[in-house]
């Protein structure tokens, strides 16, 4: 069975250090981080040369390239390669982002490359997401009504459109929540930023008719008051929305309704 959490008090040690491909003129220093359930050993950090004159010029380029010329055993999650499914969401050098839009040109000195922070592995970069995903979930990221459906469709005017801009956006990468040190701490009970801003989403939508059922699903001292305005979500962001003013707006709403 595969474990999902790393081994109790592991601890990162040195590891394989891949040789420079031949014949490579241009090569860049690549340190990623490894760990595979299955081993039993502690986590390790390798190193790749990767000749750039090979391959792209993102950090998902890179990856691929070591995975389909040097070590094929390294697991990682893609799709689109667009930065439209958030699937390939990692902390490359210090920073959350998508290895797909991130530039190789735009990291000096080794590029450095972990899973997603705070989270459990599966094994190399990809966490396990089971949680982040439960919490979308929680949050019914989808239309409620209660009047009777239209004969043709559910009719929004321009302006009403237009404040879902900024939250629609969102492609649930995960950046934001294992960047944000409440979700960190708290995560069980949390919903951190990327849920928060869903739940914002369907709160302003105008032809949403389960607002105040949404509104009692966050009023909760963990579900929605854990954010303390860090704003780490919103630096990391790779989309460039801004979770932490969606979660005041929030905040915003559930005082009106007490006025
Ligand atoms: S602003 Fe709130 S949600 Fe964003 S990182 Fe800070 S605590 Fe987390
Ligand atoms: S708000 Fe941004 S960082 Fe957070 S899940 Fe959505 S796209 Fe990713
Ligand atoms: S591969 Fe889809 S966002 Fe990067």
């Amino acid at each position: 069975m595969v474990q999902l959490t790393l081994p109790k008090n592991s601890k990162i040690t040195k590891g394989k250090s891949w040789p420079k491909p031949e014949g490579a003129k241009k090569t860049r220093e690549f340190r990623v981080y490894r760990w595979n359930p299955d081993d039993g050993q502690n986590p390790r950090i390798d190193t790749f040369e990767v000749d750039v004159e090979d391959c792209g010029p993102m950090v998902l380029d890179a990856l691929l390239w070591i995975k389909n010329t040097v070590d094929p055993t390294l697991t990682l999650r893609r799709s689109c390669r667009e930065g439209v499914c958030g699937s390939c969401a990692m902390n490359i050098d210090g920073m959350n982002t998508l290895a797909c839009t991130k530039g190789m040109d735009e990291i000096e000195g080794p590029v450095k490359v972990y899973p997603l922070p705070h989270m459990a592995v599966v094994k190399d970069l990809v966490p396990d997401l089971t949680m982040f995903y439960a919490q979308q979930a929680f949050i019914e990221p989808w239309l409620q009504t209660k009047t009777p459906e239209p004969e043709r469709e559910w009719r929004q005017s321009h302006e009403d459109r237009e404040k879902l801009d900024g939250l629609y956006e969102c492609i649930l990468c995960a950046c934001c929540s294992t960047a944000c040190p409440s979700y960190w701490w708290n995560s069980e009970r949390y919903l951190g930023p990327a849920a928060l801003l869903q739940a914002r989403r369907w709160l302003v939508d105008s032809r949403d008719e389960a607002t105040d059922e949404r509104l009692d699903k966050l009023e909760d001292p963990f579900r929605l008051y854990r954010c303390h305005t860090i704003m780490n979500c919103a630096q990391t962001c790779p989309k460039g929305l801004n979770p932490a003013k969606a979660i005041a707006e929030i905040k915003e709403m559930m005082v009106a309704r007490r006025t």
